[in-house]
């Protein structure tokens, strides 16, 4: 399923509320955390209109497991320490998590791990430091500075972090990317996903739901960048639910995800959207949106969410519930002002359009799906259409 919206129209909320469900269900998650915003699940909210959805509040700290890929220094809110395998790294790979550019020093490291290989089964990064050490040429010092402060930020480990330890039946792990930063957050989804797949194959873990946030930074499309997790995440798009293995990837810019794993997705949940390139993602990258219901995407008031889903007959506007537990993706206030309470009025018509869209423009982009024919909407009567979703059981 995807989570798609322009920022602060309520994705991580939306997400939040979603994994609340999953977590009282019983349902494992994994959570892949870019700015440790969903640690606050484990906290009840303070405040909120309860009684108007019939819920209480309610922390899931019981049931969640923060982990942290710097250290319980540098991130004192995690529970515990999360650490991938250092053995055996490509030179591909540790080439991107280096950030090395030039050929050159893509040389070196190539000529070094080749020069460990011919003599060793199995290697660690001293390995490769050693061996980097060793080299004639002068592109070597940066190399091995780089080398350094990945083995310093302590990510490999020869006692890496077991998939069965974070996916555990009834329970949900946080991966908390705090303090790392991107091409090892995409390492780590990289190497996490694809322990996460085979393990789901094997039933190592039991059926669970994969959550992305800022999924863009993790699959992007191509033209905007390339990471190395998006192979993975490809293929859990696409084969995951057959084994089981669900993904929730959230973005504020559908336009940038790989489209396909954009187009994967059986279930989306759009809130508002107003950029034209990022509508157009939608319409184009999704069935069953048609031209009026993108218009309506424009309208949509904070905490209502159209749902269009292969499993439903044609798009239904929800209104989101209010959190059980409390949600950690406040936007700083530059003013000391307070935000204002966009939960009220929660269905006034407010139907003025945004002033035109103001965030990068983007050049015009080609989308190679197929576009669907598409049948207009019918006519729906008013009072269907707002649902109560996950409230009362019924969505
Ligand atoms: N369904 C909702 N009910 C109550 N408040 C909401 C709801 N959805 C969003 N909000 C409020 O809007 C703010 C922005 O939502 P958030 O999920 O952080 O946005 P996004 O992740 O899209 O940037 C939140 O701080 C929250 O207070
Ligand atoms: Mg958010």
């Amino acid at each position: 399923m995807s989570i798609l919206a322009r920022t602060g129209s309520g994705k991580s909320y939306t997400a939040g509320v979603i994994m609340e469900e999953l977590l009282d269900q019983g349902i494992p998650l994994l959570i892949i955390d870019p700015h440790g915003e969903y640690t606050s699940l484990r906290e009840p909210a303070l405040d909120g209109d309860f009684e108007r959805f019939n819920v209480s509040p309610l922390g899931y700290a019981d049931l969640l497991t923060v982990y942290t890929p710097v250290d319980r220094v540098l991130n004192p809110g995690a529970d515990n320490v999360f650490r991938l395998g250092g053995i055996n790294l490509k030179a591909g790979d540790l080439s991107k998590i280096l950030g090395i550019q030039s050929g050159t020093q893509m040389g070196v490291v190539y000529e070094a791990i080749q020069k460990i290989r011919a003599e060793k089964n199995s290697y660690t990064i001293d390995d490769i430091i050693f061996e980097v050490g060793n080299s004639s040429s002068n592109a070597k010092w940066s190399v091995l500075s780089a080398l350094e402060s990945v083995r310093d930020a302590e990510i490999f480990s020869e006692h890496p972090t077991k998939v069965q330890d974070l996916v555990q039946p009834g329970r949900g792990s946080i991966i908390d990317m705090k303090g790392v930063v991107p091409d090892m957050q995409a390492m780590i989804v990289a190497r996490l996903c694809e322990e996460l797949f085979e393990a789901r194959k094997m039933g190592l873990v039991p059926p669970m739901m994969l959550v992305l946030e800022e999924a863009h930074n993790y699959c992007p499309e191509k033209g905007f960048a390339k990471t190395v997790s998006t192979d993975i995440l490809r293929t859990i798009a696409s084969e995951g639910r057959k084994f089981g293995l669900g993904m929730m990837v959230i973005s504020q810019r559908p336009a940038r995800i790989d489209k396909n794993v954009l187009s994967q997705c059986n279930t989306q949940i759009i809130l508002k959207v107003t950029n034209p390139n990022d509508l157009q993602a939608i319409r184009k990258g999704l069935e069953g949106i048609s031209v009026e219901a993108e218009a309506e995407i424009k309208r949509l008031p904070p905490g209502v969410a159209m749902v269009v889903s292969g499993d439903i007959e044609r798009p239904i506007i929800v209104e989101i519930r209010v959190r059980k537990s409390r949600h950690g993706g406040e936007s700083v206030s530059v003013t000391g002002r307070e935000a204002p309470d966009v939960r009220k009025p929660l269905f006034a018509p407010d139907i003025r359009e945004d002033p035109e869209w103001i965030e990068e423009p983007e050049a015009p982009r080609v989308f190679e799906v197929e576009q669907k024919e598409q049948k207009a909407p019918e006519k729906k009567k008013s009072g269907s259409l707002f649902a109560k979703v996950f409230g009362s059981g019924k969505v």
